[in-house]
């Protein structure tokens, strides 16, 4: 087969990589790829993955036979539904499902109808009322702009005043634009994070390795958030009995409550949990694959990508027995310096060959390929992930070949993993 992916980040280089492995891809092709996934795929530079009419032409022009589409945008932008109407096969939700992700009142309005556990919350479309509901509230308190803002539309505020400046921000900065015209505001749960990649085809669900992110940018969870400096797979918090309270509790709950609301959803769906002391409850959805949880995910799956893709569109996922690898897995990204604020770009990259050499895979997130040889291009650089037997060892392996890789300014957290190392 021939089979696109699109998106262009480390997430969508895992992906490559991993539908590379498989016996049924003959051609890969992604847009726009980038300099790292031009290793594993034809890249397109030239074609936005936002840009659905260009996909779908591409597709076609390729005589591509499966399309993988990875980011939120695409996928809220309705990138599936309109490769299903030209008749190409394609993996993804549909924009309608994807508002899972693409609405957060969305989901949260699903979430109370339905009972699923998570952070109570009140919507408000009027500033004023923002403002005013804020004046009864304590700290800390959590603000959210309703759409897709580039992982920047949540404020974990620590004082009111805080939260007030979240608001006027999203509603009348127009920040976000149409994002903010709506916002959330909600209690703040307190507890460790847990990802869980789930595979879903509408009918039964699935849940892939669970997984642990690190969003803040320095060391001992300090700094600003970012796109996410680092995960590990699977968590130890993910023990076997949260794994059966979650799947009884949010993930077939879930699955039943989407489908009472009329749609099916077919896909990835990401589940971002907190594990609060009155038990598992929801962050957020996710409508695909988390960045960098895929890079440290995919690496540990022992079955074809494609036959669970292809599964997944044919709804027939539960006849599939989806086997996982012994072991751990770790990623560590290599971040340029000042990110995720600014940043300067055009570093050359050494040590790459080190850190294969070494063991490790090395996805590309943000490079560009020049005469000279690898430069950065962008906030996050590369993520490094490595396999362990055990999350201890993934960790020392991530780090010993992430070590070798030098660009000027090159930022890395020190203790991905730490917390949950034994
Ligand atoms: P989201 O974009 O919804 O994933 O939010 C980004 C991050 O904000 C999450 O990973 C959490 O760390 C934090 N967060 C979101 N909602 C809450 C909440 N209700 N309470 C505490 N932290 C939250
Ligand atoms: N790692 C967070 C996300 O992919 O949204």
């Amino acid at each position: 087969m021939k089979v696109l992916v699109v998106g262009g980040g480390g997430r969508e280089h895992a992906v490559c990589k991993k539908l590379a492995e498989s016996p049924l891809v003959d051609a890969l092709l992604c847009a726009p790829g980038n300099a790292g996934i031009a290793q594993t795929a034809q890249c397109f530079p030239d074609v936005k993955a936002t840009d659905v009419e260009a996909i779908v032409a591409l597709a076609g022009k390729e005589h591509v036979d499966f399309v993988c589409v990875t980011p939120d945008d695409p996928l809220a932008l309705g990138c599936v539904d309109a490769l299903e109407a030209a008749g190409i096969a394609a993996f993804g939700p549909n924009a309608y499902a994807a508002q899972m992700e693409a609405s957060k009142i969305f989901s949260k309005n699903l979430m109370k109808k339905y009972g699923i556990p998570t952070a109570e919350s009140e919507v408000f479309t009027e500033m004023d009322a923002a403002l005013a509901y804020l004046d009864t509230r304590r700290a800390p308190i959590v603000v959210k702009a309703d759409g897709l803002a580039l992982g920047k539309g949540v404020v974990v505020a620590g004082t009111i005043e805080e939260a007030r400046q979240a608001v006027v921000d999203m509603m009348q900065g127009g920040k976000f634009g149409k994002s903010g015209a709506r916002v959330l505001i909600e209690e703040c749960m307190f507890g460790r994070e847990v990802t869980v990649l789930c595979f879903t085809d509408g009918k039964c669900i699935v849940p892939m390795r669970a997984s642990q992110d690190h969003k803040r940018a320095y060391d001992g969870d300090k700094g600003p958030n970012t796109g996410g400096m680092g995960a590990f797979a699977p968590s130890p918090l993910y023990t076997e009995d949260m794994a059966k309270r979650v799947t009884d509790e949010i993930l077939l709950p879930t699955l039943r409550a989407m489908n009472a609301e009329g749609f099916t959803f077919k896909g990835v769906l990401y589940v971002g949990l907190m594990l609060t002391e009155d038990g598992p409850k929801v962050v957020e959805y996710n409508a695909r694959f988390g960045d960098p949880e895929t890079q440290a995910v995919l690496p540990l799956l022992d079955s074809d990508l494609m036959e669970i893709m292809m599964a997944v569109r044919e709804q027939r996922l539960s006849e599939l027995d989806i086997r996982w690898k012994d072991g751990a897995a770790a990623c560590i990204v290599l971040a340029s310096g000042g990110y995720p604020g600014k940043y300067e770009s055009g570093k050359l990259i050494s040590g790459l060959d080190d850190a294969a050499a070494a063991g490790a895979t090395v996805y590309h997130a943000g490079t560009k390929m020049t005469d000279e040889g690898y430069v950065t291009a962008g906030g996050r650089v590369l993520g490094v992930t490595a396999l362990g037997e055990t999350l201890g060892d993934a960790v020392v392996n991530a780090y010993a070949a992430a070590r070798k890789i030098h660009f000027d300014g090159v930022h890395m957290r020190t203790d991905i993993g730490s917390k949950d190392c034994k």
